[in-house]
């Protein structure tokens, strides 16, 4: 039997006793395509925070492709194929679009510069680094400044980074937050045309848009999964009517 993509069982996490993720528990099988959704605070971030390890679950276990990495270092689940993007922009704007897709691979292969490497392995990082800015419509900026560049084109650079470490889990939270709807439309191309052996969750709050892209939906409200199941079912749940769509 396939192991789940991700498996996440009772999951609680508490700031300072106040509970932000309660009993979370869900299963992800590989190549699914799930939308989390919920409204501000519901805790879509925390539980990203969780997979990822940034933040430490307070009880609860976490497993990816069958195996438990709920101790395991955010650097360990990266090398397990975990990847994702952020609500907020985490690149360095000093730098120039293709070096930030570089610095992006060597966090994952721990590769600090090192004068004892050959300096083929840089240059096959950077060609890695083209190649993939190339598919995403990226490789005429590649020497451009990140901090020069449009919001929408910074966005869809760090959804490229992500996709450089040919991750089997992706993690995408907001990724059309604050785009205009010709940007939003090349996102979500960019996202439908991840292969397969790809899983994605995604958070997003557009949901005419993120619709689309999705299979299944977890509504997440206080920190629990209210509703959760193939899309149709979720949309037309009263209890998701209820608490997101306001009617
Ligand atoms: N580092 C932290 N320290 C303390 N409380 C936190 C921290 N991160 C999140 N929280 C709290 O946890 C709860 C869930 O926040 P979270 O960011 O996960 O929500 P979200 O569903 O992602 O919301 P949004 O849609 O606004 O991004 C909120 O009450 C938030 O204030
Ligand atoms: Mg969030």
């Amino acid at each position: 039997m396939t192991a789940p993509a991700l498996e996440i069982v009772h999951l609680v996490k508490h700031f300072g006793g106040i509970p932000a993720t309660q009993d979370v528990s869900l299963k992800i099988m590989p190549g699914e395509r799930r939308l989390i959704i919920g409204p501000n605070g519901a805790g879509k971030t925390t539980l990203f925070n969780q997979i990822t390890g940034d933040f430490r679950p307070t009880s609860g276990k976490i497993l990816l492709f069958g195996q438990d990495v709920t101790r395991l270092t955010p650097h360990a689940r990266a090398h397990l194929g975990l990847s994702r993007t952020y609500q907020i922009i985490t690149l360095f704007p000093q730098d120039s679009v293709a070096h930030n897709v570089v610095l992006g691979l060597m966090g994952l292969k721990g590769a600090r510069w090192n004068m004892f490497r050959p300096l083929g392995f840089y240059a096959e990082l950077h060609a890695e680094a083209r190649h993939m800015l190339d598919r995403v419509g990226l490789g005429a900026l590649a020497e451009a400044r990140v901090g020069e560049i449009a919001y929408g084109q910074k966005r869809r650079l760090e959804i490229a980074m992500a996709l450089a470490q040919k991750p089997r889990l992706l993690l995408l939270d907001e990724p059309l937050a604050g785009l205009s709807s010709e940007e939003r439309a090349t996102i979500k191309q960019l996202i439908a045309a991840i292969p397969r052996d790809t899983t994605v969750i995604m958070i997003e709050h557009d949901m005419d848009t993120a619709l689309d892209l999705a299979e299944t939906v977890t509504l997440l409200h206080y920190g629990r999964v209210l509703v959760d199941g193939p899309r149709d079912a979720v949309i037309a749940d009263p209890k998701t009517r209820e608490v997101y769509l306001g009617h």
